[in-house]
Formats: structure tokens, sequence, C-alpha cells
């Protein structure tokens, strides 16, 4: 089957309107049948377009078809702009698996090696991709961080805006990730005075204006999820993640895809130690993940709103 076949749309139109009018498009990562129901709820509460973000991790977890069976469950019509996305594709292989699947948007990550071998791999996905009307979403730089087995280095090296003309003319993907100083995880400031990389994106717009950033690892890691899960038992130190303000800025000049996995991970959690810990006696495993999806859903609805500004979004703008 194909992506339209599931009511999905790829992310070209989203982001280019995105992108027009200064708001972003939230990818907000799923893993499980309550993650998934819950971004969908918030994003058809909040009228918003919205990207599912599924990481090869996740796709593993969860297998092909329990996947695409709760997609087709959900009733998806074109008209929600809805998009499936592969998170972190790190091989063709994978991306073109994806789409055969049903997915309406891949992400190649070979941004871990050489740039002439990330042009040659990007550059193979996107034709495949476009063949059958998918977006293409390639990484530029290290984005650092450590967060799984697939996704993680240790040094963030800033992606050069002249490399993203080249990158882009060569490969024909449709928006790029980028390294301006997000990182992905709970632990990305070294100071509260460190802040993106805003020259980055200038010099990209003014080389390329128009045209789609994605920043991955932009979590805004909430004081108030952190505080709970370390007041009921957790124990997760120096946690910090990105400035509202810096995201909402970042949103309105060619950032147009925000990657959220980490903030709702720690709603999730969150909500899991507080409800056992409330109530010690529960042990029907609904009683809690109710409680997650609830609390997943929350911050979800909340980060569209504030971060994204993309909430009612669906019609004209
Ligand atoms: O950026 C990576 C995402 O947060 C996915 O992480 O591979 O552990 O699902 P994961
Ligand atoms: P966070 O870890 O900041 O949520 O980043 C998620 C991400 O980039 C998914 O691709
Ligand atoms: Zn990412």
């Amino acid at each position: 089957m194909t992506y339209q076949d599931f009511g999905l749309v790829n992310t070209n139109n989203m982001l280019n309107k995105a992108l027009k009018h200064g708001y972003a498009i939230g990818a907000f990562n799923m893993y499980n049948m309550e993650t998934f129901k819950a971004i969908l709820a918030a994003a058809r509460e909040t009228q918003s377009p919205v990207i599912l973000a599924v990481s090869e991790s996740a796709l593993d977890y969860m297998g092909d078809d329990i996947l695409m069976s709760m997609i087709r469950w959900a009733n998806i019509k074109p008209n929600e702009n809805i998009a499936l996305h592969l998170d972190h594709g790190h091989s063709y292989e994978i991306c073109a698996r994806a789409i055969d699947m049903g997915f309406s948007s891949v992400m190649i990550d070979a941004s871990k090696l050489p740039f002439k071998d990330n042009i040659e791999i990007s550059a193979r996905v996107a034709k495949y991709a476009h063949k059958h009307n998918v977006s293409v979403e390639a990484e530029l730089g290290v984005i650092s961080g450590h967060e799984d087995k697939n996704t993680k280095s240790d040094i963030s090296l800033f992606t050069h805006p002249d490399d993203v003309v080249e990158f882009v003319s060569k490969t024909n993907v449709d928006s790029l990730a980028v390294a301006i100083g997000t990182s992905h995880g709970a632990y990305k400031r070294k100071s509260n005075s460190e802040t993106l990389r805003f020259d980055i994106l200038d010099e990209i717009d003014k080389l390329m204006p128009g045209f789609p950033i994605v920043l991955h690892g932009a979590s805004c890691i909430p004081d108030v999820l952190v505080d709970i899960i370390n007041q009921n038992g957790g124990n997760i130190k120096n946690a910090a993640g990105i400035p509202i303000e810096q995201l909402r800025r970042a949103a309105e000049m060619n950032v147009c895809k925000i990657n959220v996995d980490s903030d709702n991970r720690l709603a999730f959690t969150a909500a899991i130690r507080e409800t056992l810990n409330q109530d010690k006696e529960i042990f029907n495993p609904r009683d809690y993940l109710d409680a997650a999806k609830s609390a997943v859903y929350e911050n979800t609805v909340g980060e569209i709103i504030n971060i994204m500004n993309s909430a009612n979004r669906l019609r004209n703008n």
C-alpha cells in the first residue's frame, strides 16, 4: 500500500507553508500505542499539522505490521496534514523499506560519513523517494548527544552554510537537518548563556532563501517533568534543554520542522512514576499507561501551541 492509501501526506507542503508563515511543524517520536494515540489526539485537538516520527529502533520495537495497523485504524484524512516520517534512517535499505511500507517521508542520516559519501547515499534515497512522491530529509554536520545505539555522537560539528548549497544541489533532498548547537537527549546545555547559532541559520537563508531547515535534539526538557521523576524515585541530574524562546526564534526563521522525543519520554516516565508512587497497590498496567498517555497528550498539545505555534493551521496558513 502507498502512504496515500492511509490518508497521509508528505511533508513538502506543510513545511513550505510553515516556513512562509513563520511557525514550525512538530515531529514527535512515537513508539507504542500510547504515544501514537496521544500525539494524534493532540494534533486533532489543536487542529495542527503534525509529523509522526518513527526511528529505526522504534520500528524494530513495534514491528512494521503493528505500526501500519495502528495507522490504518486511525482513519487519517489528507486534510488533517499528518505525515509518517522515518527518523534517522541510517541506510538506503531502511529508507526504501519504509517507503514501500507506507511512510510519506524519510530521513537519511548519513551525517557521520564523509561529505562525498553523505551526498552519494542521500541522492540515492532522494531518487527512490521522489519516484514515490515521498519527501526526504538529510543531515549535514553532526548533532551531538547520547540517546541510543543508533543515534549518538560525542561531538557537535556545526554545519557550514557553503556546504549546504553544494549538498542540496547535488542530492535534491527536500529539507536538511543542521547542527547549530542542539543535541539529542536530556543533557543539552553547559551554561544558561549558551545560545543556538542563529548566525548559521541566517547565512543559510541568505544563500538558499526559502529552503526548509530542520532542528533535531530540540526538546526543552521541562523542569517540572524532571522534578516529578526525581520526587518519585528517579534520579535525573543536570538535565537541561533548549530554551523555548530560542526554539520560537528559530521557528520564525528558516526552521520549519522541530523534532521532539525526550520531552515526551520525560512526560511518559513522570506520569508512571507518580501514579505508582501515589498508590502502591496499583498493579493493573492500564492504570499507569493511561496516565502516561494523558501526560504525552498534554505535553504535545502544549508544545504545538507554545513552541511550534502550529495550532489552527490546517486551512489556509
Ligand atoms: O533522535 C533520535 C530519536 O530520539 C529516536 O531515538 O532511536 O531511541 O527511538 P530512538
Ligand atoms: P530530543 O532528544 O531533543 O527530543 O530530540 C529528538 C530528535 O531529534 C528526534 O530525531
Ligand atoms: Zn534526531
